[in-house]
């Protein structure tokens, strides 16, 4: 076991939190998790750890330098999985400066907190230290019909989304290669499952159906995403910190091709089979098709042949099985979500949380 504790960035958020769950269930992590909770931050999703003491939370913005020096020199981590992102591609149209912000330069504060505390470190804990870069499949762009995205594909990213996450994914390979940090790069297709914030298409889809609202579908719903259950994400993110080669990329995906119109159909059926409507008719009634999203990248898919290989990881989920959960959880947490509607779930840390570090 490493005495040390893992830093994780974006914890609060929709990955971050199922991997600290995660972290904190099967293995021996003590965990801090940093995180500035902006609308996407949501502590109720990790209500259950509210008092482990193997975890800690700091409400810590990756841009402020001071802070994270702080952090650095009172908890002397083993390594940081860095998650903390503006995540959401339509949001990143109507807004990109957060995403500058956030994603470049709070990923540049970061790797240069994480370079000043390494090189404080006796040589043989600085080569110990790794610096996780969690990053996506949209870097690469869009795909035709066929083929699939290597980690040799070149970059090509396409919305101030991808852009800023490349920039990031730039800047943190050349910290290794100029400054010599321990750096590992994933880059992962759609996530989907419990505890989504309902900007992203499952949850979009799941609560507005539960509320009798339109199913919006941008353009003519043809577009492919690639789609992995969450915890497998997480049980990759682990792997690859754990025993991924420093320097190299992995990429990570579900093998899960799927058009935007079958994800909807498919959770339709479901909410048809597990929560029928009152009326008797089914929630297919309730798409509709609106205009398209600016610069829609028309299809993902990723070749995750390499971390198979190399680190024996493949999703335990499949589609049919990851999405039955997904629809079952969110039908079974009605305070969760009701939280996230109303707002509540941004105060809910100050009525709830005791391991609050203070800042
Ligand atoms: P999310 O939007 O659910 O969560 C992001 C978290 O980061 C939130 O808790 C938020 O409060 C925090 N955060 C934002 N700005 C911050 C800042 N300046 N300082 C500290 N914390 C800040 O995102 P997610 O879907 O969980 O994605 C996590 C990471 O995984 C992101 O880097 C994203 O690019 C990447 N990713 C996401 C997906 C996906 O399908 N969701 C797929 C591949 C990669
Ligand atoms: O590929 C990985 C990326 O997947 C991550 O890096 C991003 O953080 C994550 O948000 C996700 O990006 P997408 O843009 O693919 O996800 P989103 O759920 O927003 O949209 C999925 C598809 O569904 C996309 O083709 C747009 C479409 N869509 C989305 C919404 C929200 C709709 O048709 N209607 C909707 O209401």
């Amino acid at each position: 076991m490493n005495s040390n504790p893992l830093f994780i960035t974006g914890g609060a958020g929709f990955i971050g939190s199922a991997l600290i769950r995660q972290l904190i269930a099967e293995s021996d992590w003590h965990i801090v998790n940093i995180d500035k909770l902006t609308y996407a931050g949501n502590l109720e999703s990790l209500a259950m750890l509210s008092n482990n003491p193997r975890y800690v939370f700091s409400q810590t913005d990756i841009c402020d330098r001071t802070a994270l020096d702080r952090l650095f020199a009172q908890h002397k981590p083993a390594g940081v999985i860095h998650l903390a992102a503006e995540s959401h591609v339509d949001r990143s149209i109507h807004g990109p400066a957060d995403f500058i912000e956030t994603n470049i330069v709070g990923t540049y504060t970061l790797l240069e907190a994480a370079r000043a505390y390494s090189s404080s470190l006796p040589k043989a804990q600085a080569d110990e230290f790794r610096f996780h870069h969690v990053s996506t499949d949209e870097v690469y762009g869009s795909l035709g019909a066929n083929g699939l995205f290597k980690e040799t594909t070149a970059y090509s990213p396409n919305s101030p989304y991808s852009a800023s996450k490349a920039a990031s994914d730039h800047l943190v390979r050349a910290w290794q290669h100029t400054f010599g940090l321990q750096v590992l790069v994933t880059n992962c297709s759609n996530n989907y499952g419990p505890y989504q914030f309902p900007e992203k298409l499952i949850p979009v889809v799941i609560l507005n159906a539960l509320q009798d609202k339109p199913l919006p579908i941008y353009g003519k719903g043809d577009n492919v995403r690639d789609w992995l259950y969450v915890d497998d994400h997480a049980r990759a993110l682990r792997m690859v910190f754990e025993h991924g080669t420093a320097g190299e990329t992995y990429n990570i995906g579900g093998h899960n091709e799927k058009t935007n119109l079958e994800v909807v159909d498919g959770l339709c059926t479901l909410l048809d089979e597990l929560r029928p409507r009152s009326d008797g008719k089914s929630y297919l009634a309730q798409k509709i098709f609106v205009a398209d999203r600016p610069g829609h990248d028309r299809r993902y898919a990723i070749d995750a042949t390499k971390i198979g290989r190399n680190l024996g990881w493949k999703p335990q989920e499949n589609f049919v099985s990851g999405l039955r959960k997904t629809v079952a959880w969110y039908l079974d947490n009605d305070d969760w979500i009701q939280h996230v509607i109303s707002g509540e779930y941004r105060n809910w840390m100050k009525q709830n949380y005791s391991n609050r570090e203070s800042s």
